[in-house]
Parts: C-alpha cells; sequence; structure tokens
C-alpha cells in the first residue's frame, strides 16, 4: 500500500478562515436572489450526509449507476485498456472506484477531494484494498486545474467524475470545469486522454423530487448543514431553525434546485455584515441538472471531450459516458 501526503492548497487567512468559502458566502447572500455554491455543502459532516443519501430508497443516482459500473467492466477495460494513473474528482469516500480500477489495470490512482480527512481515510481503505497500486491522494478544489503528483506525470490519465455531480453546475461552469479537467489532466501532452463521467437523466418529476426531499430528513439535514457550517467557520449567527428545506423542478432549465427558505422575517451576521431576508425569501444552495442524451453530448462536446461510448441502467435513469479528450475544430 502506498498513500503519499497530499498537496494542500486551500487558502486560510491568519485566522484559520477559508478565504474561498467566505468570500463565496459573502458574495452569494449579497445578491438580489441570495445564493451560496453547493461545493460548500462538503465540510466533514456535509460528506457524511451525503453518504448517507446515496444509501436512501429515495435516491436511485448511486445504485443506478454501480449497476452500470458494475454491468460494464469489460467495455471499460477493452475501450480504456491498462496502464493508466486513474484521477478521480472530488472523490469521496471513493465507492464506485473499486469497479473502476478492477476493470481496467490502472497504473496508479489519485483521488482529489476538498475534504482532507474524509479523502484520506477512503484513499486509505482504499489502497487497502489494491495492495502495489500506488495512491496519491491530492486535497484540492478541482474546479480549477489541479498540478497532478510528479510520480503520475508521464503516465496517461482516466478522469474518473461519477456521481453526476456535473450537474450541480449551470452550464457555463460545467463546461469551464470539463475543461479544467482537461487541462489537469494534460489532455494537451498525451494522446488519447480518456473521462468516465456520470449524469443523471431527465426522467418523471415524481421520482426527481422524492429523490431530493426524502421522507427521513437525510436531504434536509444536508441542505441546513451548510448554515451550521456557515456559522462555525465564518462567526455567523444564522438562526438554523428559522429555515427550512426546500427542492423543486425547475423544467425550463432542465433541474433540480435547492434551496433554504425563511420562515419568518430575520437578520444574522456572518463574518462581521449583516443580512436581512423576508419571510418565504430563500437561499438557493444547489442546482442538480438532469440531461438527455443530447444535452449530455452537447455540454462534453463543447468542453473538447468528444463522447465514445455511453452506458445507462436497466431502469434508464442515469448515464455513464466514455468520452475522450480531443482537439478543438475549427471547421463548420
Ligand atoms: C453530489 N450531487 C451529484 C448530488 C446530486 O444529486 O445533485 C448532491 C445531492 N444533493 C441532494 N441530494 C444529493
Amino acid at each position: 500500500m502506498t498513500v503519499e501526503a497530499g498537496l494542500r492548497i486551500v487558502e486560510h487567512d491568519a485566522q484559520g478562515i477559508d478565504t474561498a468559502f467566505r468570500e463565496d458566502v459573502l458574495a452569494g447572500l449579497s445578491q438580489r436572489h441570495k445564493a451560496v455554491p453547493a461545493r460548500w455543502f462538503y465540510d466533514e459532516t456535509g460528506s457524511q450526509l451525503f453518504e448517507d443519501i446515496t444509501g436512501l430508497p429515495v435516491y436511485y443516482p448511486t445504485r443506478a449507476e454501480t449497476e452500470i459500473l458494475e454491468r460494464h467492466g469489460a467495455d471499460f477495460a477493452a475501450a480504456i485498456g491498462p496502464g493508466r494513473a486513474v484521477v478521480e474528482f472530488g472523490s469521496g469516500s471513493s465507492a464506485k472506484t473499486p469497479l473502476v480500477l478492477r476493470a481496467i489495470q490502472p497504473a496508479a490512482y489519485v483521488p482529489i477531494d476538498i475534504s482532507g480527512d474524509f479523502l484520506r481515510q477512503s484513499a486509505a481503505t482504499l489502497a487497502a484494498g489494491f495492495p502495489g497500486l500506488p495512491v496519491y491522494p491530492v486535497e484540492a478544489d478541482f474546479t480549477k486545474p489541479v498540478a497532478l503528483p510528479s510520480e503520475v506525470a508521464d503516465m496517461p490519465k482516466l478522469g474518473f467524475f461519477p456521481g453526476s455531480t456535473i450537474g450541480n453546475l449551470v452550464p457555463p461552469s460545467a463546461v469551464d470545469l470539463l475543461r479544467s479537467m482537461r487541462r489537469t489532466l494534460g489532455a494537451k501532452d498525451h494522446g488519447g486522454t480518456m473521462l468516465l463521467i456520470g449524469m443523471d437523466r431527465l426522467k418523471d418529476e415524481a421520482t426527481l423530487l422524492a429523490a431530493y426531499d426524502d421522507p427521513a430528513g437525510v436531504t434536509a439535514a444536508f441542505n441546513l448543514n451548510l448554515l451550521d457550517r456557515i456559522n462555525r467557520e465564518l462567526d455567523g449567527d444564522v438562526p438554523r431553525e428559522a429555515f427550512r428545506h426546500l427542492a423543486l423542478w425547475n423544467d425550463a432549465l432542465g433541474r433540480i434546485e435547492m434551496h433554504l427558505a425563511a420562515q419568518r422575517d430575520l437578520s444574522f451576521t456572518i463574518a462581521g455584515k449583516t443580512f436581512a431576508m423576508a419571510s418565504g425569501e430563500t437561499i438557493h444552495t444547489e442546482n442538480s441538472h438532469k440531461y438527455d442524451l443530447r444535452s449530455a453530448a452537447m455540454l462534453l462536446l463543447a468542453a473538447g471531450w468528444t463522447p465514445r461510448a455511453w452506458h445507462t441502467d436497466s431502469a434508464e435513469r442515469f448515464y455513464v459516458a466514455l468520452a475522450e479528450a480531443t482537439e478543438p475544430r475549427t471547421a463548420p
């Protein structure tokens, strides 16, 4: 088992505050429609609550994607081949990773995640299951280009981005991220750089709403944990009990939205700045876009990834796409 020390590029100020978190929260709450980027859900508690969500009966994406990865190992082996460094973006608990690693015989595994403790724990668990496979965890914000460990510099790469996390970004940001992954993977330097990506499919509204507003209230706790994190890390006094989890389907934009809705007029202070909200006003905390085949392909193509194969589960709820980095074309 080889677990190397990760590169730490998260910036803190003299008080130990994550400056990017503070900037995003203060800027987002200063907008007319208050919003905080969904990536800030994932502190240790948020990461654990998300793992709990993935086990809920109503939350189908994890089971659907796992089914695809289990079924198509031989297809992946044939299309991807052995000897690659598998770079997983936002690895979380890395639960689906063994399915891919077992299928393709990689040369190294590089999990990238913003939640450092969680990352190191799950990297160690995974490494124990793959003796001889070098594992290089990188604690970083993968929404920006990340410097990979020098040990994998000369290996061909497979990016792995499961879970339809891409759906948490609005299309321009999703394209930016997919381009940035191309840069992280060094797509210019290595022919045949590939990406294995999960993308949740469009489906009936009732199934979608149930998945994002579960009866056990785990998704509500996940959403509300953002307020706890703000209060704890940014010296806030947001009254958590005055907010309610809200999930809605935005049909025009093809996405589930999560909000935190104020239940009364209220005000609070975060990092010395005061905000007021009227009863019913919301903080928009997450988008989860759902795709049909064309919109999924368009997103990948816009970022320089050409889809080579589409796989779906038996109930046709989810896609796993295999795409290859291709040069942008200037011809019509
Ligand atoms: C991480 N991401 C793909 C999840 C999703 O389904 O959009 C996050 C999530 N939010 C609520 N439930 C799960």
